[in-house]
């Protein structure tokens, strides 16, 4: 059997699997016959990509989202595709929080305020007064592991809850005119794509901070990125339509945060992750059963 990756991932169970054949680029720029199982991390992967592995009987995609995955064009040619839910829920909650945060309370705007020595020129300035965590309504969309985790750390913080899921919670539209702060936390699938458009982001309160961990695609982002240049709400992303691709606009506002798709990155849970990612493989490479197929 032969294993190809896009990359290496750290942590000890790296080591458990057989010889890996590194992959110089994505997509290869041949087609590579003979490869079994491919090892991969945000890159998409489909019809395309997959006439160039004829052979290819698994994808094991290291991350809980796999919408970059095909999973339909996969089944079609009888390639499994599994991915690595359960590990991270805590580390992407807890960058959650950081986001909220350093929104709420102008986290980056006061470092660079000290770092520019403009603290000299005089303390308590207006625009480094934040909003208080305590008292105030987050609203979390999309009720699953993440979200329910995010809401307890919230919860510690004094912050009132509502949430919004397919099966109940408040309706999305009062979420958005209800919360201070709204955090979503769902996968991207045709149904979240946009989800969160113009129009929704437009009842969000003045003042509001929206947070996106989950996917950029979730939300209109020309029409995020309008939002935040009127200053009329503020934003902590870790996500982008068009990554590694941020909207240049964003760049120079004060009223957002950006981070590079890090909700996951902690020593513990990316090793984790390559557990979980070497166990599909093993189970694999033994014809049983996959702990962590994904259906669609
Ligand atoms: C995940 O696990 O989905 C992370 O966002 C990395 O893709």
């Amino acid at each position: 059997m032969t294993i190809a990756a896009t990359q290496t991932f750290p942590g000890a169970a790296w080591d458990e699997l057989p010889d890996v054949m590194l992959l110089d680029s994505w997509p290869p720029a041949e087609p590579l016959p003979g490869v079994d199982v491919l090892v991969e991390a945000v890159v998409a992967v489909g019809p395309a990509e997959l006439d160039l592995l004829p052979d290819l009987r698994l994808v094991a995609n290291y991350g809980v989202g796999y919408d970059r995955v095909d999973v339909a064009a996969c089944r079609e040619r009888g390639v499994a595709v599994t991915n690595t839910p359960g590990v991270l829920d805590a580390a992407v909650a807890d960058l959650t929080l950081a986001l909220i945060l350093a929104c709420r309370r102008h986290l980056v705007a006061s470092d660079r305020f000290v770092r520019e020595g403009r603290w000299e020129r005089g303390w308590a300035r207006p625009e480094l007064l934040g909003r208080d965590l305590a008292g105030a309504t987050l609203g979390v969309v999309g009720f699953g592991r993440i979200g329910r985790q995010v809401a307890s750390r919230a919860q510690a913080f004094g912050m009132r809850i509502v949430f919004h899921r397919r099966t109940g919670g408040l309706p999305l539209d009062e979420l958005l005119r209800t919360a201070d702060v709204v955090s979503l936390h769902l996968p991207l699938t045709p149904e979240t794509d946009g989800l969160v458009s113009r129009e929704r982001l437009a009842l969000l309160q003045d003042g509001a901070t929206l947070v996106n961990t989950a996917r950029g695609a979730i939300v209109d982002e020309h029409a995020l990125v309008e939002e935040l240049e009127s200053g009329r709400i503020s934003a902590g992303l870790d996500v982008f339509a068009a990554e590694p691709r941020v909207p240049e606009r964003l760049l120079d506002l004060p009223n957002v945060v950006l981070t590079p798709h890090v909700a996951s990155a902690t020593v513990e849970t990316r090793a984790e992750m390559t557990r979980v990612l070497v166990d599909n493989v093993l189970a694999f490479l033994r014809g049983e059963p996959l702990p962590d197929e994904v259906s669609g």
